[in-house]
């Protein structure tokens, strides 16, 4: 058994927060208003467990689609969130940061984030990664359009072109790549998430949802990758 696998980055497609609501008789906001007591244990149990990186999908470039209220509903709470959850999280030493297209954000929510980012910017907790008006495709786009301003402002060539230019032009390059994805509410997809970055990810699915989600689901979903073999395309070390 491979007990070593290193758990540095962890993300968290957090999905179901609408049918857990249905499941209770309440309105779907119920669902992402319960959400907040998963998010407080997920980031509680992977700072114990030493993760540095949790990257958690908070709100899709497609959510955008959703019927107005419900996106200002969860827009305002991003804010109340925040504004809840800053002196905890600072006092935590967790440092928190943001992927996506940002300034998409309603001003209020963008600013608190903002705040709590430059608050707790020199933090060396775990790194708490959101990904808001994120898209993977939306993320390797605006890397290409990075990349071909450069090329056009002279400062490189086409065909100097590797990987790692691609990464570094990814929303936060110093960030290493996800060990594991876990998607919660039975859904087996990424919905755009993370995908240049989730090429070698372990990938966890289970029916609970997101509201439900606690400490032992974690526990349990960490042991299970602890119990895989990653290969990266080569053969087993015991070969
Ligand atoms: C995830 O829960 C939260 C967001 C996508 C913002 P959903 O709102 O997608 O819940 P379901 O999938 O409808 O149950
Ligand atoms: C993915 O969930 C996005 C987030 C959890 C933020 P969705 O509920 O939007 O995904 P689909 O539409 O079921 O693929
Ligand atoms: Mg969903």
């Amino acid at each position: 058994m491979n007990s070593d696998n290193h758990l540095t980055h962890v993300g968290i497609i957090m999905d179901g927060n609408g049918r857990w609501a249905r499941s209770h008789g309440l309105k779907r906001i119920e669902g992402h208003k319960a959400a907040e007591k998963s998010i407080h244990d997920a980031v509680e149990y992977c700072g114990e467990m030493g993760v540095e990186y949790l990257t958690l999908y908070a709100f899709s470039t497609e959510n955008w689609k959703r019927p107005k209220a419900e996106v200002i509903f969860i827009m305002t709470l991003l804010k109340s969130f925040i504004k809840r959850n800053i002196d905890d999280l600072d006092r935590n030493r967790v440092r928190i940061r943001a992927i996506g297209r940002l300034d998409d954000l309603p001003r209020g929510p963008l600013n608190e984030l903002r705040n709590a980012m430059k608050r707790t910017g020199s933090n060396e907790g775990l790194n708490l990664i959101l990904a808001l008006s994120y898209g993977g495709r939306a993320e390797i786009t605006d890397a290409t359009i990075k990349i071909a301003r450069d090329i056009e402002a002279g400062h490189m060539q086409a065909s100097e072109i590797t990987e790692d230019t691609i990464t570094s032009c990814m929303y936060l390059p110093d960030v290493p790549d996800p060990d594991i994805i876990i998607r919660t509410s039975g859904e087996q997809r990424l919905s755009n998430f993370l995908l240049w970055e989730s090429a070698y990810s372990e990938l966890y699915f289970t029916d609970v949802l997101w509201p439900d989600f606690r400490r032992v689901h974690l526990e349990e979903a960490f042991e299970d990758y602890r119990s895989r073999r990653r290969r990266f395309g080569d053969l087993d070390s015991d070969r």
